[in-house]
């Protein structure tokens, strides 16, 4: 049985969430309403919706930097609010959407980052430690002194992907991974994402707009619209909901194209070996 399946235990357990932010004019706009949504230990979980639904936001919850207003986020067993949040790189590390390297640090010390602020590691083995990092990512050891802006953007996201790995936490969030990516850029981020998936064995919780990257990645999908979770299964499961996003999102050449992909098979995760290419819908 596979480690995603639907008895497994959640690594992420969302309930009953509101998160409301102050308008300027007094009131409150409400982006989370009652929000329920569980990440299984193990599977990739896709969460797509428009832009300003609350996507990040939601994964600004999973780390504690936002407290939603009511509702509760379960991270491993363990409520958000009651952890330090010194443990939470420990538990769960991200890719941010804008990158967010530190542009005066090195490639090393930006990926060193978390472990030089955790404790008093001797020096030399942060940076061994940052150094099996960055050869994961697939980066050579010659780019551990450069600077990010000498490098291209899709070592960027290698590096920042390498810094989120550092303390080597079971549950990996990622937005908007292959943004800002060359097609061909992007379906290497997609093979890495794909191995590391795997032979860390990592449970993945992913916000992505690029329907390729959807389909070679998610074990399932989540759509978030109208405040909440509207629908959350497989991409032929979700594909088969009526509702005015998911129809907009999939329909047409867009959905016709993903239904291909998923017949022919092999760039459904499951189905996939590691490290096996999967090719992008024309
Ligand atoms: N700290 C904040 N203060 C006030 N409003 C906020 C704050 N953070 C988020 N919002 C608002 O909450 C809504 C959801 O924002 P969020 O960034 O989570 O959207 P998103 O789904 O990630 O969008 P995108 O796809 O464009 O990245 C937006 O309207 C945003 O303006
Ligand atoms: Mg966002």
């Amino acid at each position: 049985m596979s480690t995603h399946a639907a008895d497994a235990p959640l690594a992420v357990d969302i309930r009953g969430v509101w998160t409301t932010f102050p308008l300027a004019n007094g009131g409150e706009q409400v982006v989370h309403q009652d929000l329920d949504l569980g990440v299984r230990q193990g599977e990739v979980l896709s969460l797509v919706g428009g832009s300003g639904t609350g996507k990040t936001t939601l994964m600004r919850h999973i780390l504690g930097l936002e407290t939603p207003a009511r509702g509760t986020v379960t991270l491993m067993g363990q409520p958000v609010a009651a952890q330090d949040p010194r443990h939470a790189a420990t538990r769960v590390g991200m890719l941010f959407q804008q990158g967010a390297l530190f542009s005066a640090f090195s490639v090393l010390d930006n990926i060193a980052f978390g472990l030089n602020e955790w404790g008093h590691l001797p020096r030399a083995l942060v940076r061994e430690m940052a150094m099996v990092k960055l050869q994961m990512v697939g980066l050579e050891a010659k780019h551990a002194d450069k600077r990010p802006s000498d490098l291209s953007g899709g070592m960027v996201k290698r590096v920042a992907l390498a810094r989120a790995l550092a303390m080597d936490p079971p549950l990996l969030l990622l937005d908007e991974p292959t943004a800002g990516l060359d097609p061909q850029g992007a379906d290497d981020f997609c093979d890495l994402l794909r191995s590391l998936h795997q032979e860390l064995g990592l449970t993945v919780m992913m916000v992505t707009h690029d329907l390729d990257t959807l389909l070679a990645l998610s074990s399932r999908i989540a759509v978030l619209a109208d405040r909440r979770v509207v629908a959350v299964g497989t991409a032929r499961e979700v594909m088969a909901v009526r509702h005015p996003f998911i129809q907009a999102y999939f329909g047409g050449g867009r959905g016709q194209r993903a239904l291909q992909a998923l017949d022919t098979a092999t760039t459904w995760p499951d189905a996939v070996p590691p490290g096996t290419p999967t090719p992008r819908t024309p």
